[in-house]
């Protein structure tokens, strides 16, 4: 028993000693290095996790204060992974346009290395794949989308669909963030797999609200302390286990959808973005440095079709809430911009910099410089009606390539249903107009009445 005794307490002395070694190691990890800039103090092992992603401020609020403390540049510590944040349109401009090649890369942590292995399009790391997927997506966009004459004919055959779902509402209150992220994802689909999924197919609407809450999980807390420690991983519980469940579900309906857009396929004869792809993968057979499989395409259809309909479909569910909102502006042949897009997108996806192995942060709040149009919609087809509703960030190498396809589709879907009916709330009771973080900001759910004009 004696010995027993001794094996056990040998035990845990060295579980002892190995946790205490791996506390050392983690409190160095989490050391401001020499040079690196200021930043809010954080706690021992987590660092300023809590305060960022837990906290009842959303996360640009925190930083905004932050920055007004420790200037335009500061940092942050996730649990030793140090983060630097840039606040102001010359730090962004400077590090993502001057030094756009050092800026250009995304950061290898463990969630997007178990998501995408760091492949696919997005999330890929700065190097081959990523140019190679890059030009692949900007040519398909262009020749299968908004470069074809009658591609705006295509919207415009959306929008009817869209308008005559709400007309059987006859002005009663309905959400509409279901019926929005349809009809705006049908157009991306049309680009990627050729054809449009009706209002019906409950299938694909599934898939992106798991997407979409993959989104919104991954901006949790819990989820930045797997990063910061992905042997949580091993834990069966928890919101990281939630996303990789509604990975595995939305790869696996993407790999059927892909498969079934490639039934008809003629090899060099390509009528879609996962034809041009598979072309792409016949041609690079030989090569062993090829960066095209079938797993990345899987990655890059899913990352297209997410980028392009939440952000889309936030916008234009912010842009009727305001219209609900200022109800006497609807009524007018032209107003000026609505500056939506400074409700939406305050920071952007991660950058890194492979040098200092650092992560990037653009806090947009400074960088979105106020541009008012004049908006005229009863006249919708005329060009010259410049709507800038956005900033996509449009510095740098990454920067969004859905930017002309989503001002295209804003336009003619937003213009379509203020030409045919008035906005206002149901009974005029103001919802909730506080945002709610996912992959951009978006509006908490509301209910809307379209009377027709
Ligand atoms: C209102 C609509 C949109 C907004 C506000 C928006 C905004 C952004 C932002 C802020 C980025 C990050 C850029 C960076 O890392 O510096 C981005 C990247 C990206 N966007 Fe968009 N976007 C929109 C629509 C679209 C559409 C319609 C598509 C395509 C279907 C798209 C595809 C992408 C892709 C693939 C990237 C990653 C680019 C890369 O890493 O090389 N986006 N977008």
């Amino acid at each position: 028993e004696w010995i027993l005794w001794k094996y056990l307490v040998g035990i845990l002395f060295a579980l002892f000693l190995l946790l205490f070694a791996l506390g050392i190691r983690q409190l160095l990890k989490q050391r401001r290095p020499a040079g690196f800039p200021p930043g809010p103090r954080g706690l021992p092992f987590i660092g300023n996790i809590c305060s960022l992603a837990a906290s009842a401020e959303l996360p640009h609020v925190y930083m905004r204060k932050q920055s007004q403390v420790y200037g335009e540049i500061f940092s942050l510590d996730l649990g030793g992974i140090s983060a630097v944040v840039l606040n102001g349109y010359d730090v962004v401009k400077e590090c993502l346009v001057h030094q756009s090649e050092i800026f250009a890369d995304r950061p290898c942590l463990p969630l997007f290395m178990k998501m995408t292995k760091m492949g696919g399009l997005l999330n890929a790391r700065y190097g081959r794949g990523w140019v190679d997927h890059r030009r692949l997506a900007v040519n398909s966009f262009r020749y299968f989308g908004y470069g074809q004459k009658s591609f705006e004919s295509k919207i415009l055959e959306e929008t009817k669909f869209f308008i005559d779902v709400i007309e059987t509402y006859k002005g009663r209150p309905f959400d509409f963030k279901q019926l929005i992220t349809n009809a705006v994802s049908n157009i991306t689909n049309l680009i990627i797999f050729g054809e449009r999924f009706t209002y019906e197919d409950t299938d694909f609407q599934h898939m992106i609200e798991l997407f979409s809450e993959n989104v919104e999980l991954a901006a949790s807390a819990s989820v930045f302390l797997y990063n910061a420690f992905p042997w949580i991983g091993i834990l069966p519980f928890g919101k990281h286990q939630q996303l990789f469940r509604n990975a595995a579900v939305v790869y696996d309906f993407l790999s059927r959808l892909i498969e079934k857009a490639s039934i008809n396929r003629k090899p060099q004869s390509p009528q879609h973005f996962v034809d041009s792809y598979l072309d792409e993968m016949d041609q690079g057979k030989n090569d062993p440095l090829s960066t095209f499989s079938k797993e990345n395409l899987i990655f890059s259809v899913g990352e297209l079709i997410i980028a392009g309909t939440e952000t889309t479909t936030n916008v234009l569910r912010w842009a009727i809430l305001l219209m609900a909102l200022y109800p006497n502006i609807q009524g007018e042949d032209s107003f000026d911009d609505l500056r939506i897009y400074a409700k939406l997108a305050k920071m952007t996806i991660f950058h890194s910099n492979e040098e200092f192995s650092i992560l990037v942060l653009k806090n947009k709040k400074s960088t979105s410089r106020a541009e008012y149009h004049r908006f005229t919609p009863k006249n919708q087809l005329t060009k010259q009606t410049k709507t800038y509703y956005i900033c996509f960030s449009c510095l740098g190498r990454r920067h969004c390539l859905g930017e002309h396809l989503a001002r295209m589709e804003m336009f003619l879907f937003f213009t379509a249903l203020l030409q045919r009916f008035h906005l206002h709330f149901p009974y005029e009771v103001v919802p909730d107009l506080k945002p709610r973080l996912g992959m951009t900001l978006q509006p908490q759910p509301y209910l809307i009445c379209a009377k027709r004009r």
